[in-house]
C-alpha cells in the first residue's frame, strides 16, 4: 500500500509540477544548509578567541569605521585561504578564532587589491601615511583611490563610548573600565591616526 503512495512522488510527477518542485527544492537547500551552517555555531574553534586575540582599542576599532565607511573591502579581503598560493604571499592562513571580536567581520571576497589580514606590521606608520594620502607616491602603478581628507577629519570623540559599549554588549569583552576610557584614547586623533591604528593590528594575534 505505502508503495502505492510512494509511487505519486515519480520524478515526471515531480518534474511537472512547478509548485511541488519549489517546495521539494526548498527543502533540500534548508536541510544541507542547516547541516553544514549549525554545527559552525557550536564548535569551539569557530566560536572562541584566538589565543592573544584582544578586543580593538577604542582608537583601532574607530580605525574600523573609517575602514568600513570608505568601502576598502570594495578591493581588499581580510580571509588568508588555506592555499600554498595565499601562504606563502600573504602569511599563515586565517582561523574563524582571529575574528570573533569583529562585528561585522570583513573577510569579503574582491580582490582589486592585495588580501589584508596580516599586513598588520608588514609596514611603518609613516608608509601607510603616505600610501593612504596618495598610492601613487609609493607604489607607481596602484590604481587604489587616494584618501587624503583622513588627515584633518577627527574622530568623532563623544561617540566612541556608546560605541564601545555598543561591541560589550554583542560579546567583546571589553571592561567598564575600556568603555570609561574610550573618549580619551580618540580625542584629538584624526581619521588617518585611527586607520593605520587599525591597519596595524590586522592579523597580529596569531603567533
Ligand atoms: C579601487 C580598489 C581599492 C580600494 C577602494 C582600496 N584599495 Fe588598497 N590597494 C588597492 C591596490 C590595487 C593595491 C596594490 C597597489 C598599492 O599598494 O597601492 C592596494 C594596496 C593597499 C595596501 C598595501 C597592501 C600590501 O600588502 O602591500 C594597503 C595597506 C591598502 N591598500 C589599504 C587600503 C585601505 C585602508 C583602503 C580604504 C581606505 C583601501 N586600501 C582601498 C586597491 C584598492
Amino acid at each position: 500500500m505505502s508503495d502505492q503512495k510512494i509511487k505519486g512522488f515519480t520524478h515526471e510527477r515531480i518534474e511537472t509540477n512547478n509548485f511541488l518542485m519549489i517546495v521539494l527544492i526548498t527543502i533540500v537547500l534548508a536541510v544541507g544548509g542547516l547541516v553544514e551552517i549549525v554545527p559552525l555555531f557550536f564548535q569551539h574553534s569557530t566560536t572562541e578567541a584566538a589565543p592573544g586575540l584582544k578586543p580593538y582599542t577604542a582608537l583601532q576599532l574607530a580605525g574600523r569605521d573609517v575602514y568600513i565607511r570608505e568601502g576598502c573591502y570594495n578591493c581588499h579581503s581580510q580571509m588568508i585561504r588555506p592555499f600554498q598560493a595565499e601562504t606563502l604571499r600573504y602569511g599563515p592562513y586565517s582561523r574563524a578564532g582571529e575574528f570573533v571580536y569583529d562585528h561585522p567581520f570583513q573577510w569579503g571576497s574582491k580582490r582589486t587589491g592585495p588580501d589584508l589580514a596580516r599586513v598588520g606590521g608588514r609596514y611603518s606608520d609613516e608608509w601607510h601615511r603616505i600610501h593612504l594620502n596618495n598610492p601613487r607616491d609609493l607604489v607607481p602603478e596602484s590604481n587604489m583611490p587616494a584618501y587624503p581628507w583622513l588627515n584633518t577629519a577627527m574622530v568623532p570623540a563623544d561617540a566612541m563610548t556608546q560605541h564601545v559599549k555598543g561591541m560589550q554588549q554583542l560579546g567583546v569583552p571589553y571592561t567598564d573600565e575600556d568603555v570609561a576610557n574610550a573618549r580619551a584614547d580618540v580625542e584629538g586623533k584624526t581619521e588617518m591616526d585611527a586607520l593605520v591604528a587599525y591597519l596595524q593590528v590586522m592579523g597580529t594575534s596569531f603567533k
